[in-house]
């Protein structure tokens, strides 16, 4: 058997991938974004490449784009045996216009962005992502930009620690916890992530199965990483590298993100806008999308028993629009 009949055969069976990073949702993905032979699609988080190898086996043509090296190493040699129907590019999604390679390949016939940290980056403590094993508090999901955890918590005011923990986090002792860092960096600075979930342990004490770290971890690795700011920007600039017909799905793991792609999948999905003051509706100058979840998609009960990760994902999508010139006519 060739290695790509192999691969074809055993999709993402390949232990080493699934110990990697188990793709959520992958056949509703599959399902939505309808890949064939001779369709291109967009992956915007390549991550272990498990949506990307769902595309490739049916025979598509994949770009994925990850800003983490280690990713797309991995993707790279699990999805080499798909030859050159498969490309990987190291570059922030919110950047995807911009890069040569998108910019040439497009358009897509659909678009993929499966947020947030992956199963191996999250288990791999020199990443600084886990308050579950001690590692340098870092969290960057590129290392070679942009400033480590560390130096977030061991410089941002009182202030600033309790927005953050409070708007990225939905901690509601932002400001207990906040205190308590300050008030420790004092005697000694944070360089660890074990050091950092003991004094939010200690303050917020232990209840219940969930993490008393979870949520300011969260907040950190959103800050650090400027995930919501990424997600803005690729929300504008990933549709019109989409073909009318095409796809755009997105998965979110957290309400900040939630909440914001299904605003803007909504306004764009409008095609009348109303006002009570308004004698009559308006056309909706953003109008350019269909949508295909009004519901947001969750994983079923045997894919979270299998996968506890999918518990908090929810999976919106829309379908690009003909230019209106061309509805019109
Ligand atoms: C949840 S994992 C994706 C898993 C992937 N769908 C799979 O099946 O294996 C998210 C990945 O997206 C990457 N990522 C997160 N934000 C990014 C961004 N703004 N630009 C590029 N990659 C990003 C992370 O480094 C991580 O590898």
């Amino acid at each position: 058997m060739s290695n790509l009949d192999s691969a074809k055969k055993h999709p993402a069976a390949n232990p080493d991938a699934s110990r990697w990073h188990e793709p959520v949702l992958c056949d509703e993905v599959v399902a939505l974004l309808r890949p064939a032979p001779g369709l291109l699609f967009l992956d915007g988080t390549l991550g272990g490449g498990g949506h990307s190898a769902a595309l490739l086996q049916a025979g598509a043509r994949v770009v994925g784009l990850d800003r983490d090296r280690e990713s797309l190493d991995h993707a790279a040699s699990r999805l080499a045996v798909f030859g050159d129907r498969f490309r990987v590019v190291p570059a922030n999604f919110a950047d995807a216009a911009d890069v040569a390679e998108v910019r040439t390949a497009a358009p897509f016939d659909g678009a993929l962005l499966d947020l947030g940290v992956s199963s191996h980056q999250l288990d791999t403590p020199e990443r600084g992502f886990s308050f579950r094993h001690d590692g340098p508090l870092d969290m960057r999901m590129d290392p070679a930009s942009g400033e480590p955890a560390a130096l977030l918590v061991n410089t941002a005011s009182e202030a600033e620690l309790t927005g953050l923990f409070r708007e990225y986090g939905e901690e509601p002792q932002a400001r207990r916890v906040a205190r308590a860092i300050v008030a420790e960096r004092e005697r000694l600075p944070f360089t660890r992530t074990g050091q950092l979930a003991a004094l939010i342990e200690k303050v917020l004490g232990r209840r219940g199965r969930v993490h008393p770290a979870t949520r300011v971890f969260q907040a950190l690795r959103i800050a650090v990483n400027d995930e919501l700011g990424s997600l803005r920007r690729a929300l504008v600039t990933i549709p019109p590298l989409l073909r009318a017909g095409a796809r755009f799905v997105v998965i979110t793991f957290h309400s900040l993100e939630d909440r914001m792609v299904k605003a803007f999948f909504r306004t764009g999905s409008e095609q009348w806008l109303d006002r009570p003051e308004w004698p009559a509706p308006r056309p909706n100058p953003e109008w350019r999308f269909r949508d295909l979840t009004r519901k947001p998609l969750s994983a079923a009960g045997p894919e979270t028993d299998r996968n506890p990760r999918a518990r908090s994902a929810h999976l919106r999508a829309v379908e690009i629009l003909p230019l209106r010139q061309e509805v019109a006519a």
